[in-house]
């Protein structure tokens, strides 16, 4: 493997490596987690190919980037789409981070938090077969009395009677019943866009990776939606990293209200 040039800047004089630390909510994250989001995209932005399909564009380093993110989550979240179509467990395999997080007050594994309106989630996939951590599911009583029977023996349903979940309502859930401080989001683009359009993610941490995919139909980070925000989203950029060809940016997204 080509040797890695690691070149770390701070912007701005204003954070510390969130890759190492456990980032501490601070005032006004009392009601709902703070959320920091992970992705990998291209350099024309897309996050995945047209028929998305898993696709592996990114380095190990990166690999492992998603996984120390995901070891600062007391808890993590995903869209059913990415569950179903990468097939993930959300564990950790490398026992430094779980010893870590045992280290800093937390549980070996992170919640593992999956959202669906529809609720038709396979429970044959692979996150079911684990019981590293407590699995919860936000979805509505669209979700069939089949798969309610099944998930029921897996996991803590969470069922709304609107068409779909309220991901404030999810999010404060999470931080009053589950004492949930610290939130992973590891997509998809629908449900960052989602969580986007109620002002719901506090940081994003973006890899950019060294390919173009082209393609009208490939989802960016915000998914294929045409519409625009209603205001566009400031990204405050407070960390950039450069290891081998790929580039390592924190954003902190500041509240709009
Ligand atoms: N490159 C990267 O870093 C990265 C990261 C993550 C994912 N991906 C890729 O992105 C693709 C999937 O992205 P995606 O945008 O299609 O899917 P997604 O955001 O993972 O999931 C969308 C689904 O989540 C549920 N959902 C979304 N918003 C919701 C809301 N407000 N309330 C309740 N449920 C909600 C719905 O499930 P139901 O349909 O069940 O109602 C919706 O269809 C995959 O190909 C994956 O590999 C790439």
């Amino acid at each position: 493997m080509k040797s890695a040039s690691k070149n770390k800047k701070k912007v701005g004089g204003t954070l510390a490596s969130r890759s190492r630390s456990r980032v501490p909510p601070g005032r006004g994250y009392s009601k709902r987690p703070f959320v920091a989001a992970t992705f990998a995209m291209t350099v024309d932005g897309k996050i995945t190919t047209k028929n998305f399909s898993p696709v592996d564009f990114t380095s190990r380093e990166d690999k492992m980037h998603l996984l120390r993110q995901r070891a600062l989550g007391d808890a993590v979240l995903i869209g059913h789409s990415t569950l179903k179509q990468d097939n993930i467990r959300l564990g950790l395999p490398h026992a430094e981070l779980r010893e870590a997080r045992v280290a800093r007050g937390q549980s070996p594994y992170p919640l593992r938090v999956i959202v669906s309106n529809e609720g038709r989630i396979d429970p044959s996939l692979n996150i079911f077969q684990t019981d590293i951590s407590p699995i919860v599911i936000f979805s509505t009583v669209r979700m069939p009395a089949r798969h309610q029977k099944l998930l029921r023996a897996k996991a803590t349903l969470h069922l709304s009677d609107a068409r779909s979940v309220d991901l404030a309502w999810m999010l404060q859930q999470l931080r009053s019943e589950y004492k949930i401080r610290m939130l992973a989001c590891e997509g998809g683009a629908t449900l960052f866009r989602a969580l986007l359009e109620k002002d719901l993610v506090d940081q994003l941490n973006l890899t950019i990776a060294p390919y173009l995919f082209g393609g009208a139909n490939a989802p960016t980070l915000t998914g294929l939606s045409k519409t625009f925000f209603p205001r566009s989203i400031h990204c405050s950029l407070t960390e950039m990293r450069t290891i081998g060809e790929e580039c390592f940016l924190t954003y902190r997204i500041r509240r709009r209200r």
